[in-house]
């Protein structure tokens, strides 16, 4: 089983949240990324997720990614849990997947809840809206929103239950994502932290693997 961030798509040219060069840097989550501030004012963070939405759609599936999709190919029961919205991991060909924080290319409406991938950049008009009328919005998870409980409860039972866990690319402080995380270590499962910084999570690590993703999964991660 693997947990990524968002620091496994780095590599592929998109920003992280935290960190030197992190997005939280320059914009405050608060005025892009809550329920309220989509209320408050829908086109300014359709104006940020359609510039970020750019900013995939220009990028491609880099090593980190690729070494998963071939994990799952060579062990199906391979389960891979991602808080990335980016979409990079299905289009290496990953598919046994939970998308915690949902995906970025996915709409939902507001008023009918009905929801469909869009994969149109740049997204016109700003805010779009739906055939019913109602404004559509991102359709990923925002702080002080809930996960949805069907995927985060088999993810929390999938670590508890897992051989081996790779967490790589994540902070490890957002939650409950990295409850996932804690799960396994809770329940004494082999847990391999690769990230080139120490997270909370490093101390509770069975190994911690210092480095880029794109560079140490391709070596752990062979078929045989
Ligand atoms: P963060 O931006 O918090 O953390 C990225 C992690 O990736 C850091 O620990 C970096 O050290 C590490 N990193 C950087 N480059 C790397 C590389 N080449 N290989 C491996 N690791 C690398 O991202 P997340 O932990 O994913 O949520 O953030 C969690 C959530 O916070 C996101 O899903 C998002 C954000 O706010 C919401 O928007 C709800």
């Amino acid at each position: 089983m693997a947990l990524t961030g968002a620091g496994i798509s780095t590599e592929s040219g998109v920003p992280t949240f935290r960190g030197a060069e992190g997005l939280w840097r320059t914009y405050r989550p608060e005025d892009l990324a809550t329920p309220e501030a989509f209320r408050r004012d829908p086109a300014l963070v359709w104006e940020w997720y359609d510039w970020r939405r750019a900013k995939i759609a220009a990028s491609r599936p880099n090593p980190g990614h690729e070494a998963l999709a071939r994990l799952e190919n060579a062990k199906p029961c391979f389960t891979l849990v991602t808080q990335n919205v980016d979409g990079l991991h299905r289009l290496a060909g990953s598919r046994n997947l939970r998308e915690l924080h949902g995906c970025i290319w996915n709409l939902r409406c507001v008023d009918c809840g009905e929801e469909r991938e869009d994969r149109t950049v740049p997204l016109q008009p700003i805010p779009p809206r739906c055939a019913c009328g109602g404004i559509l919005r991102p359709g990923v998870v925002w702080f002080g929103e809930p996960v949805p409980m069907e995927v985060l409860q088999a993810s929390m039972e999938e670590a508890r239950a897992c051989d081996l866990l790779l967490v790589v690319g994540t902070s490890a402080v957002v939650y409950p994502a990295a409850g996932v995380a804690h799960a396994a270590v809770q329940d004494g499962r082999s847990v391999i932290e690769i990230n080139p910084d120490e997270t909370p999570l490093t101390p509770h690590a069975t190994v911690s693997l210092r480095g880029r993703a794109g560079a140490i999964l391709p070596r752990i991660c062979t078929s045989h």
